[in-house]
């Protein structure tokens, strides 16, 4: 069995059991070896290109690398007696090219620096992946979005029929959420992007690295220059895990809407059985449980938050193995988050919306009322107050019929007669129907067809914009990653 070489010098003895497994960040590595092998790669490559190494010594350390990059890290680097990932690749390398080139490759550099390097490598991929997978969530709400903008449903404030609106509406409404959390995670992109490679333990190094060439060859678009602020600094993790958080707020509150929207009180849409259960004991049940686990786990993204934020709070300058509790809380906020939006994009496309229940809905409660307190505003001249209180009034005597109407006023209305001024059932009954109170809803962002199709239009553009962001950072980074071995495979050759 390979010893961990890191000790070898400085500690006696060799962990055993629990105290290696503690110490251990193996386990979480695993998200970072690839990533690792990269840095490697970028960090040889660079040591040869200053002349920090010899040719020869770069010819023994590339093909090691290159195989690790071709066929993967194999499992036996993943050992607890070695206390992290990159510990564990170096020994691989002493074993394989010998300790006379594979013991150079550390020159210049600390597992601090590596570390935060791996991590950012890996997280922005991650954050492709997820802003991708936004879109498509994005995606569907519109999609859906453009089959029912004059299906109208009741709209809900303090959970009580409201006013009433349309199903598209409802459906940008969360669009308009997730374009912010999109907005977010880009401009989070920004700041994981760059790179801490040359950092060292803190205070740089004394070898003439050239920090600009390895942030290069590795896909960065800057370095985190301070050295010191380099290794310590782990906000980039806390910002993407509160952008998650705020994320998975989202998708609870659109889970909490599906399994309410799924009760036979309400039946306004019935979710694809793949995304229900049942029940062992009550063989009628069909159970919301995807939208269940979904509004649980945004519970479990704050949670990673809270515990990668707890894990910094009062650390001193600069690093601290602390750090490495720090790195679970994301990969388990990132997978939780992924895993959720895939499935949210899926349980939305196979549901299905039944608008027939939604009309029945739209107009109850008196859900219209504001409509006819408008009216009474524009087309009879009274302030909008006086007008409230008189509908409010009618709906208190449990009708708006215009006899009511007309009692109401007397009685809050200071004596005016609705009558006199004209008003008609026929006035009322006008007002009071749902697609008229929808119709004349068309300010920017209402729910009127007419607003929401140019909403809709609008938000396919954003849509459109942000996908060829997506593809421009791929690109980027797939070219960055593509030149490096191609580098990394001449020198070789
Ligand atoms: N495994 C560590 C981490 O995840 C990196 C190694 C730094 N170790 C150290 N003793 N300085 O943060």
């Amino acid at each position: 069995m390979r010893t961990d070489r890191v000790r070898l010098g400085r500690l006696s003895g060799e962990r055993k059991g629990e105290i290696m497994t503690f110490l251990s960040s193996m386990h979480a590595d695993r998200c970072i070896a690839d990533a690792d092998v990269l840095v490697d790669l970028a960090h040889v490559l660079m040591l040869d290109n200053q002349k920090i190494i010899d040719r020869e010594i770069t010819r023994k350390l590339l093909p090691a690398l290159l195989k690790l990059f071709d066929e993967g890290v194999p499992d036996e680097v993943f050992d607890d007696r070695f206390e992290d990932v990159h510990a564990g690749i170096e020994a691989f390398l002493i074993e394989s090219v010998g300790v006379d080139a594979g013991g150079r490759m550390h020159m210049g550099r600390s597992r601090n620096d590596e570390v935060a390097t791996c991590i950012r490598i890996r997280l922005r991929e991650e954050l492709l992946g997820q802003m991708s997978a936004l879109l498509r969530v994005r995606e569907v709400l519109v999609t859906i979005a453009g089959l029912h903008t004059g299906t109208a449903m009741p709209g809900f404030t303090h959970m009580q029929h409201a006013q009433p609106t349309t199903l598209a509406h409802y459906l940008l409404s969360y669009e308009g959420a997730f374009s912010r959390d999109f907005d977010r995670l880009r401009d989070a992109y920004v700041r994981v992007n760059r790179s801490p490679l040359g950092s060292a333990a803190f205070a740089s190094t004394g070898y003439p690295v050239n920090r600009e060439f390895t942030a290069a060859l590795l896909g960065f678009d800057g370095l985190v220059i301070n050295s010191m602020d380099a290794v310590a600094a782990r906000d980039f993790a806390l910002e993407i895990l509160a952008d998650f958080s705020i994320l998975m707020a989202t998708v609870s509150r659109l889970c909490e809407d599906l399994i309410f929207w799924s009760t036979s009180f309400v039946k306004f849409v019935s979710l694809d059985d793949a995304f229900c259960s049942t029940s062992s004991i009550m063989p009628q049940k069909k159970n919301p449980d995807t939208a269940e686990i979904m509004r649980a786990k945004s519970g479990s993204v704050f949670g990673a938050f809270a515990g990668a934020i707890m894990t910094v709070k009062g650390l001193p300058m600069s690093y601290n193995r602390d750090l490495q509790e720090l790195t679970p809380h994301l990969w388990r906020g990132t997978r939780d988050v992924t895993v959720s939006l895939r499935l949210l994009t899926d349980m939305l496309s196979s549901a299905t919306f039944d608008p027939e229940r939604m009309k029945e809905e739209a107009g109850k409660g008196f859900s219209t009322a504001t409509e006819l307190a408008d009216t009474l505003v524009r087309n009879y001249g009274l302030p909008f107050r006086t007008a409230h209180n008189i509908v409010g009034r009618a709906v208190q005597k449990g009708n708006l019929s215009l006899a009511t109407l007309e009692e109401s006023a007397q009685e809050v209305g200071g004596g005016i007669s609705l009558l006199k001024k004209g008003l008609t059932q026929k006035n009322i009954d006008d007002v009071l129907d749902v697609n008229f109170s929808i119709s004349v809803r068309g300010a920017p962002g209402g729910p009127a067809p007419s607003s929401v199709k140019i909403a809709l239009e609008d938000t396919k553009k954003q849509i459109g914009k942000d996908s060829a962001y997506i593809d421009h950072r791929v690109v980027k980074l797939k070219n960055a990653n593509e030149e490096l071995i191609k580098k990394a495979r001449e020198l070789v050759a």
